[in-house]
């Protein structure tokens, strides 16, 4: 054994909807014991800002990224960065981005802050291109290190073939870690940045929820289109489509899976246009 802590959990607790069953968790800190984690079927749990887990749980095991992978160096390479640009040192996929991003700001390092307000992991939002109108996770990547069961590898996002909420990256493939490349700045014009893009959240619901529960198809807001729908308020048990943005829905308390489901249900009905989930249901 390589040491990794093992623990049946309540996933309800990793995510920001609040929903879900036990699964076992596997805390990973070293390329060893992540490895040790993937010898059976697993799935990978990042900052759980996007899921929707069964009342069940799930039979894989679970793996959380801890210790060296939820560090963030940020030093800059001195053969890859000038005056222009900085290339850092590693990032774990483990790391919570809204902390990264305070981060590069006092630093005055440009790049990643149109994805203020995302409650992801790295890894996580490496692996959905989580973004904004103002700008998306694949604007700040150099190298991401990527891990399957028996192979590590580096790759450039040129290897990938990203785009809209996507990274090209095949699901299971762990981001362990990554390089990020910066733009020097100042803080106070990266702050600025970080204000605008913020100011686009004022709609958004404040109470549980995994984030918009659809991509917006072909550039139009799936919210409006739920909207149109005369949707918003609709509830079912504790899960309601959220009154302030109809792409969004909310835990009131106590909600079980079945109820976001139903929801997905009506809103795929009554919408006339198919949407795309961009929640992850588990299992
Ligand atoms: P999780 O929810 O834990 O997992 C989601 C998927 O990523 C799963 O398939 C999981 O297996 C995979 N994954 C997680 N970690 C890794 C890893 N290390 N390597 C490989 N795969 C991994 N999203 C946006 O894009 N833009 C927004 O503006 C936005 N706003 C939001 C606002 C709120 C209030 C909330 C709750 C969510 C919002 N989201 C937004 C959705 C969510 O934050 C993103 O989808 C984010 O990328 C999910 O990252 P996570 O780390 O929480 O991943
Ligand atoms: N609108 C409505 N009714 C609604 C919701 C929106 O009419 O219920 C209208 C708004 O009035 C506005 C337009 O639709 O005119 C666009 O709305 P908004 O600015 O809220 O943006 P969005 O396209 O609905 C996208 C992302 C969000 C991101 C915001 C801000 C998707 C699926 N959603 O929402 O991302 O935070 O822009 O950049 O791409 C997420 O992906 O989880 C997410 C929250």
């Amino acid at each position: 054994r390589t040491g990794a802590r093992v623990e049946r959990l309540p996933l309800a607790r990793f995510t920001t909807l609040g929903v879900g069953g036990e699964a076992e968790v596997w805390f990973v800190s070293d390329h060893d014991q992540l490895a040790e984690a993937m010898e059976a079927p697993y799935r990978i749990l990042g900052g759980g800002s996007n899921l929707v887990i069964a009342d069940e749980g799930v039979p894989e095991r679970v793996i959380r990224l801890t210790g060296p992978f939820a560090e963030t160096d940020l030093t800059p390479d001195p053969g890859l960065s000038d005056g222009e640009t900085v290339v850092t040192g590693w990032v774990g996929g483990g790391v919570p981005l809204p902390g990264l991003i305070r981060r590069l700001q006092k630093l005055g390092l440009s790049n990643l802050e149109g994805t203020v307000g995302i409650p992801a992991q790295v890894g996580g939002a490496v692996w959905m291109n989580a973004g904004t109108r103002y700008g998306e996770t694949f604007d700040g990547l150099h190298t991401l290190e990527i891990v399957t069961p028996g192979s590590r590898r580096q790759v450039t996002p040129d290897d990938l073939d990203w785009g809209y909420r996507a990274s090209g990256i095949p699901r299971n493939h762990i981001v362990a870690r990554v390089r990020l490349k910066l733009r020097r700045s100042t803080p106070e014009e990266v702050q600025a940045r970080m204000e605008f893009a913020d100011s686009a959240r004022k709609g958004q619901p404040k109470m549980k929820t995994p984030g918009c529960a659809f991509k917006n198809p072909g550039g139009v807001s799936a919210g409006r289109l739920i909207d149109e729908a005369g949707l918003k308020g609709t509830r079912v048990g504790n899960a309601m489509i959220a009154p302030e943005h109809a792409n969004f829905i909310v835990n009131l308390g106590g909600a079980n899976s079945a109820d976001v489901h139903a929801l997905l249900g009506i809103i795929r009905e009554r919408v006339g246009v198919p949407l795309e989930l961009e929640y992850e249901l588990w299992p």
